[in-house]
């Protein structure tokens, strides 16, 4: 039997207490939406991640490439139907209605993945900025998420999402100090991903942001964009590219990097699936998902028979 709770003021001492909920307790039903919502959006942004991530498995160049390619989409993945099921678990909707929601345009899934990946230095962008966004946004989350399965399996997803930053980072290496053409090629790829990955973390977090309040998050969204920037800006002008914000400089007395305004619309269009890339990616993904029915149909036809 799982724990309860008097009212929703002895839950939230609870939670403000360090204490972590399983889903056998009775949660108030705003905390369980909320948990809900948070883990199907990073369910569907893995599984989307991973499907593009496959996209460049015969693209990659030489087979070293390919195989770290290969491994990553199927961490990605991995992540999605991990996560699918922890979301299953809250009772909300089945792991069936939260896919079957994304591939008819109902879900939502993180910005990064509503654009194209153009070249093969796109790709490195992703796996050096994008990954290591999500993951300095997950490691805060792991740190002290309030609700028990979604903590235990971030573990494992932060430990791999590790190894993607580090092969993004070898990689950076590569067109770093390669020829003119990589360095431009990863210069163009740069332009077009900087923003959005600025963006992902969301925009500033409103003072009564019911995501921290329940402790699901525990930073707020511009404390971890501006960790990445200290960051990423240092690294990617120290190689001598040129993140496209012609604002963006050090402060001279705190020698923080401040970025230039935000421009939050592009941010925005992606939250109603109408991004640079939305309808192609989620008509793709809607395709596979049908082309692959029988398989899943042949598979409940076995379980039948055997039970
Ligand atoms: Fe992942
Ligand atoms: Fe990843």
């Amino acid at each position: 039997m799982g724990r309860s709770w008097g009212s929703v003021a002895e839950f939230e001492g609870f939670l403000d207490a360090g204490g972590i909920v399983e889903p056998v307790d009775a949660m108030p039903d705003e905390y369980r939406q909320h948990v809900f919502r948070f883990i199907e959006l990073h369910a569907n942004s893995e599984l989307m991640g991973g499907l593009t991530e496959r996209d460049w498995i015969p693209k990659a160049p030489g087979l070293r490439r390919k195989l770290a390619v290969l491994a990553k989409t199927q961490d990605e993945i991995g992540h999605a139907h991990l996560l699918y099921m922890v979301a299953a678990d809250l009772g909300v909707k089945t792991r069936v209605e939260m896919l079957e929601d994304l591939f008819a345009n109902r879900g939502r899934f993180h910005n990064v993945f509503h654009y194209q990946a153009v070249t093969w230095a796109d790709q490195v962008a992703i796996a050096y900025l994008v990954d290591a966004a999500a993951l300095i946004s997950q490691q805060a989350v792991f740190k002290n998420c309030s609700y028990g399965p979604y903590k235990r399996i971030l573990r494992r997803i932060v430990a791999e999402e590790g190894f993607h930053m580090r092969h993004g980072e070898e990689m950076l290496l590569v067109f770093a100090e390669g020829t003119a053409v990589q360095r431009e090629m990863f210069q163009a790829a740069l332009d077009r991903w900087w923003w959005p990955t600025l963006h992902m973390f969301g925009p500033p977090s409103k003072p009564d942001d019911a995501l921290l309040r329940w402790h699901i998050k525990s930073e707020r969204n511009e404390d971890l964009r501006d960790k990445w920037v200290q960051k990423y800006a240092t690294l990617l002008t120290g190689y001598g590219f040129v993140p496209p914000d012609p604002d963006l400089r050090r402060d001279p007395e705190s020698g923080r990097w401040v970025t230039g305004e935000i421009d939050w619309a592009p941010l925005k269009a992606t939250f109603a699936n109408l991004g640079p890339d939305s309808a192609r990616r989620v008509a793709d993904a809607a395709r596979h998902w049908n082309e692959t029915r029988w398989v899943r149909e042949a598979l409940e036809s076995v379980a039948r028979r055997a039970a």
